[in-house]
């Protein structure tokens, strides 16, 4: 594809996004259930699960742009420059905001190569990527190419350059892929879904049976739980996170979290000149360990949790063996049927499981060998 071809397409995007669908931020998704739903798994949670007191940083951020009367362009823009005084952070905070009694929006966001109506789009994605289409027909559901993304992530993060320059520095398209994906959420927030992810049930049946989807910010799956001696030599961390599927409200505190991290550390290592990258690395630096991490850290974050109750940290033990979803604070983590169902190993159910919602099919079949995730069941 000619680039003058990618920028056509790439404008075209944005006005479909931005332009045509100016409302889809806020409605067309499922609404939060009016009825007293029960969170299930709450009794044994020593954490404060009351919507309005979880994200401390809910609130309003601070009124950096002076909103009198006479603002000027000139006053903006000394805010803007006080903005960029902020750590990055609060700067995302600020830009992004986060209200928990928000609405799921509506997006399905997917990236590849090509997009389906290229002939070169692989045929074995043709159903996965179809699949989610044909499940949620009310969404706005988007394929993002490589090049559109890079249109998509200036307009969205032109106000906070530190992104930017970390989203170009990256050296390898799977570590682009992967920013993307934490980048869009946390922006637009919805459904990222890997371009080679089947959608067994629509993601509006996910949780609401169990939940208030508003007091949920974030719903995340779990890739491996195993339990086994030597699960080191396997798995990067001994619950691991996927984020091949995740689904969130924009602004949410852990894609804030996830998104400074990359940046600051893909900063660090430009300047230190040491950009180069193994499998351990991608999943170190974007990939599901860093992932992992971030979740845990907001777990026992209580700049956003009430701690006085606790009774210790949350960490895998908290997990592990789960067959019901389970929410903390404003998380909520599904079983490890729920998005790997089939894989054979950690407990997961099959794909005709009433919990199975996801199924990634070609695992990282697509990605170079020294890319893919090691996985106990290929022994
Ligand atoms: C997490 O596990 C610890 C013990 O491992 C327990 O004390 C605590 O209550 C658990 N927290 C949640 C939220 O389940
Ligand atoms: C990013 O996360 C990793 C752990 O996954 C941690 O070691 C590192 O210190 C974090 N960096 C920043 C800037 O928070
Ligand atoms: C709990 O987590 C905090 C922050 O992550 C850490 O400083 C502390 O040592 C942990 N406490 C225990 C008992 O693991």
């Amino acid at each position: 594809m000619s680039s003058k071809r990618a920028l056509v397409l790439a404008a075209l995007l944005l006005f479909f996004i931005f332009f045509l669908y100016p409302r889809s931020q806020t409605p067309l998704p499922f609404e939060p259930e009016p009825s007293p739903g029960v969170d299930h798994a709450d009794g044994d949670n020593p954490l404060t699960n009351q919507p309005d007191s979880t994200p401390k940083l809910d609130a309003s951020p601070p009124p950096l742009i002076s909103t009198g009367s006479e603002t000027s362009i000139k006053q903006q823009q000394t805010s803007i420059l006080n903005l960029k005084n902020l750590p990055l952070k609060d700067q995302l905070a600020y830009q992004f905001p986060y209200r928990v009694s928000s609405k799921f929006p509506a997006y399905i966001w997917q990236t590849w190569k090509y997009t389906p109506a290229n002939a070169k789009f692989k045929e074995e994605f043709r159903v996965t990527e179809a699949s989610w289409t044909e499940k949620h027909p009310n969404f706005v559901h988007e394929v993002i190419t490589d090049r559109v993304a890079v249109h998509l992530i200036r307009h969205l993060y032109s106000s906070v350059p530190d992104v930017l320059e970390a989203y170009n520095t990256l050296p390898l398209p799977i570590l682009k892929a992967d920013f993307f994906r934490y980048l869009i959420l946390l922006a637009r927030g919805g459904v990222y879904a890997d371009i080679d992810t089947l959608a067994l049930q629509p993601v509006t049946d996910w949780i609401s049976d169990h939940f208030q989807l508003n007091s949920v910010g974030l719903v995340i799956g779990i890739e491996a739980d195993p339990d086994r001696p030597d699960w080191a030599a396997w798995y990067s961390r001994r619950i691991q996170f996927c984020q091949w599927t995740i689904q969130s409200k924009p602004g949410h505190p852990v894609l804030r979290e996830i998104v400074a991290n990359i940046t600051i550390e893909t900063l660090k290592r430009k300047k230190t000149g040491k950009l180069t990258v193994d499998h351990e690395g991608v999943v170190e630096w974007t990939g599901p360990a860093v992932w992992t991490d971030a979740i845990f850290k907001y777990f026992n974050d209580d700049t956003y949790f009430d701690m006085t109750d606790s009774k210790g940290n949350i960490s895998w033990a908290n997990f592990t063996g789960m067959s019901e979803p389970k929410k903390v604070g404003d998380v909520v983590v599904l079983p490890i049927t729920s998005f790997s169902p089939g894989i054979g190993h950690s407990g997961a159910g099959e794909v005709d499981d009433p919990m199975a919602f996801v199924k990634h099919e070609f695992e990282g079949s697509w990605k170079p060998e020294s890319e893919r995730i090691k996985n106990p069941g290929e022994e």
